[in-house]
């Protein structure tokens, strides 16, 4: 397994977010989580990369339990074995595209144009390296975003509700290539979404509640 959780759960002071949540996903995986906003969704993909912390429940992450490794344990695997995309596409603006794109090589201390360019290609954005993110539109930011989470090929891409900031036609167009590159790099998905369209592609749909994390296909 790339990720295992079990029997996570979690509250903020007195409130609770969530409890009982099982989760397995093999290498290659797709797996989607729906859920109503504020049950939890991004806090939990937050605990999966090790950026938040939990109450009780183990998470493992590409073999290694987060819950006993530092801070800079656990940055280091995320740096190894994570790609993010997040719905506000954090691109880092003084930084042009291909200069954003290979930000995670550049933490790995790996120098790698050939892939950078490959990565651009990929997600249809070959001739934009050298532009400022002011420069493009938001469905090519979010393109831009994608093709930084997978260049140094992490075995995990987590995804948070991607498309949300999208217009329906760029939505689709950018969650195609979401899944179409993880599927190529063979990197297991975990995607946030509201979008029927994004589940339909997907493995498993897992639906999160207060109370735990259930099939959504019954
Ligand atoms: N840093 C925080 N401090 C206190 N409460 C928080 C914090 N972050 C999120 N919450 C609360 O935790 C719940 C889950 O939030 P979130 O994970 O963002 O939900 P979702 O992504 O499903 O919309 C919400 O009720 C939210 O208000
Ligand atoms: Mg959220």
């Amino acid at each position: 397994m790339i990720l295992r959780i079990s029997g996570l759960a979690k509250h903020y002071g007195t409130m609770p977010v969530f409890k009982n949540v099982h989760l397995d996903v093999k290498p290659g995986e797709f797996v989607a989580i729906v859920g109503e906003s504020g049950v939890g969704k991004s806090t939990l993909l937050n605990c999966m990369a090790g950026l938040d912390n939990w109450d009780s429940g183990t998470v493992e992450l590409a073999g290694q339990n987060l819950g006993t490794l530092s801070d800079d344990g656990r940055a280091l695997l995320r740096r190894e074995s994570v790609g993010f995309v997040f719905q506000a596409f954090h691109v880092l603006p003084h930084l042009d595209v291909a200069q954003n794109v290979a930000l995670p090589l550049l933490l790995l201390g790996r120098h790698a144009p050939d892939r950078v360019s490959a990565m651009l290609q990929a997600v249809g954005l070959g001739d934009l390296g050298a532009r400022l993110p002011q420069q493009l539109s938001g469905g090519q930011l979010q393109r831009v975003a994608i093709a930084r989470a997978l260049v140094h090929q992490p075995a995990l891409i987590l995804a948070d509700e991607p498309t949300g900031n999208l217009d329906p036609g760029t939505a689709a167009k950018v969650m195609e290539a979401l899944v179409h590159q993880s599927r190529k790099h063979g990197s297991a998905l975990v995607l946030v979404t509201h979008s029927l369209a994004a589940t339909e592609q997907a493995n498993r749909v897992l639906h999160l509640r207060s109370e735990g994390m259930t099939d959504a296909r019954g």
